[in-house]
């Protein structure tokens, strides 16, 4: 198949998750009617007659019959996407792009650390290390938002904090009256996480500032670098490595990433432009 030519997909539901970031639920007519991807990918997204984005892959890897996008609306395709309804058509390519280390962290704890939209990249990956939860030690999820209101998947981390093998703290940058949880960037929740510096691998999605200082807190924790993964953002094109436009010192983003482990990547990040 043609890695540049976007399949018609139909949208099953759209849930609403915040003012402004929703949740498409997509069906092809074409392929099956299933989409295999390992988590932490991300397909390109055509919104036909207005442009095409690479949105990461928010559903279960276990759950193939449902293709799952959450986006956030910031731009020209992204508000556009906020408008359509059940029913409508949008072409997807994919999927592209390397994957969370959810078998290299076997045996380890897991610390998931996510910063507003980030956590949705990271769905797939909590969702895949829960239905192997034997395979863990500890699993902690740190997850930081501007305002409670801004908290995505509110029923699905209610429902997580319910069980008694997963650590999850959610913190607010700022707070409201009705708001009784953490107050603080969600670099705060690191220093107390309970979690073995040694044996953790750390997987981190959000702002790259947010990420920065949230690496910086796990190194002086202990945590290896090459134990740390994040997922890098840039504009795209292809999403296949021929454009060069998300090129990224010797890497292209769109294929060497845009999941990295830290030591691949400590001599460019925080670079704003490469
Ligand atoms: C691999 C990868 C995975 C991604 N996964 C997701 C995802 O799961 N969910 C999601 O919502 N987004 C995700 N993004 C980001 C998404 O691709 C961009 O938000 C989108 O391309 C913006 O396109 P646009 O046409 O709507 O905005 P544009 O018209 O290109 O941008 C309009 C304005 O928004 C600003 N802007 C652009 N992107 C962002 C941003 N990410 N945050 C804040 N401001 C921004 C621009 O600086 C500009 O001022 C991902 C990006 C990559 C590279
Ligand atoms: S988007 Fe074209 S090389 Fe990555």
């Amino acid at each position: 198949m043609d890695p540049m030519v976007p399949h018609p997909y139909k949208i099953r539901r759209v849930i609403k998750e915040t003012h402004d970031t929703f949740t498409l639920e997509l069906k092809s007519d074409t392929s099956g009617g299933k989409f295999s991807f390992n988590a932490g990918q991300f397909n390109m997204l055509y919104l036909f007659g207005i442009g095409e984005v690479p949105i990461s892959i928010s559903g279960d890897p276990n759950k193939i019959e449902t293709l799952v996008h959450t986006t956030r609306a910031v731009g020209t395709v992204t508000k556009e996407m906020a408008k359509l309804k059940r029913g409508d058509v949008i072409g997807v390519r994919g999927p592209y792009g390397t994957n969370w280390p959810i078998t290299e962290a076997i045996g380890n704890d897991v610390v998931i650390i996510a910063g507003g939209i980030g956590l949705a990249p990271l769905r797939p990956a909590i969702h895949q290390i829960i239905s192997q939860r034997k395979n863990y030690g500890k699993i902690i999820l740190l997850y930081g938002t501007r305002t409670p209101a801004d908290i995505l998947f509110r029923r699905e981390l209610e429902k997580l904090k319910s069980r008694l093998d997963i650590d999850i703290y959610v913190t607010v940058d700022h707070a409201t009256r009705e708001w009784s949880g953490n107050v603080g960037v969600v670099t705060t929740l690191i220093p107390r996480a309970p979690f073995d510096p040694i044996n953790t691998t750390a997987i981190i999605c959000g702002p790259e500032i947010m990420m920065r200082y949230t690496i910086s807190e796990l190194i002086k924790r202990g945590v290896p670098n090459e134990n740390i993964f994040l997922s890098i953002e840039r504009n795209m094109k292809c999403g296949v490595g021929l454009c060069g436009h998300c090129q990224y010192g010797t890497k292209f983003i769109c294929k060497d990433g845009p999941v990295f482990s830290y030591a691949q990547i400590k001599h460019l990040f925080g670079k704003r432009e490469l």
